[in-house]
């Protein structure tokens, strides 16, 4: 089933997720709904507070990356395809570099954010088995950036002042639902 996606404004996305108990009701079928939802919505990412759920849980799905690409960089990233139940990211290092983020629940907007290169996480599967381990690139990125949605962060919050009063407008309007978009979203100040 296809889930609504929570705007941006929506106090849901700017508050730290709880812990995933492992008896969480239909936890597969959650799994399975987010699955489809990111696929709907084109997404690479996706995280439970996004669809208003307030756990330590996200999915990941890079093949779209594989499926663009011309130059045969990225096809290792065509099986990047993983659910992150109360992940915990150890150690972050390497180079910082800059990369164009977007965000499901903040529709059109992109922009520059700078992340370290590498990181080491620990996270439990969809069966609740654990493990730990080493992503870079595009990986590690969107692993950052779903991470940070599960402790209230948006890569919003990583711009410089300038460029979120730049940004302000367009904000309110998302949270308003005033934009276009093609999957199904929840619009905090829609009237
Ligand atoms: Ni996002």
């Amino acid at each position: 089933m296809i889930l609504p996606i929570v705007a941006y404004g929506d106090p849901m996305l700017k508050k730290a997720a709880e812990i995933t108990p492992e008896d969480y009701p239909d936890l597969k079928q959650l799994v399975a709904d987010m699955f489809e939802t990111m696929q709907f919505a084109k997404g690479v990412g996706l995280a439970a507070p996004q669809i208003g759920k307030s756990i330590r849980m996200f999915l990941v799905d890079a093949s779209p990356f594989a499926e663009d690409d011309k130059e045969g960089k990225h096809q290792h990233l065509r099986d990047f395809k993983k659910v992150f139940i109360n992940p915990e990211i150890q150690e972050e290092w390497g180079d910082e570099w800059n990369f164009e983020e977007g965000c499901l629940s903040i529709p059109g907007i992109r922009e520059d954010v700078w992340r370290n290169e590498k990181i080491r996480i620990k996270y439990l599967d969809e069966n609740f088995n654990l493990h730990e381990d080493q992503f870079d690139d595009i990986s590690a990125r969107i692993i950052q950036h779903e991470y940070d949605h599960i402790e209230g962060v948006l890569f919003t919050d990583h711009l410089n002042p300038l460029k979120r009063r730049l940004l302000k407008k367009r904000l309110l309007d998302i949270s308003r639902g005033i934009v276009d978009v093609k999957y199904k979203m929840r619009f905090p100040l829609k009237r």
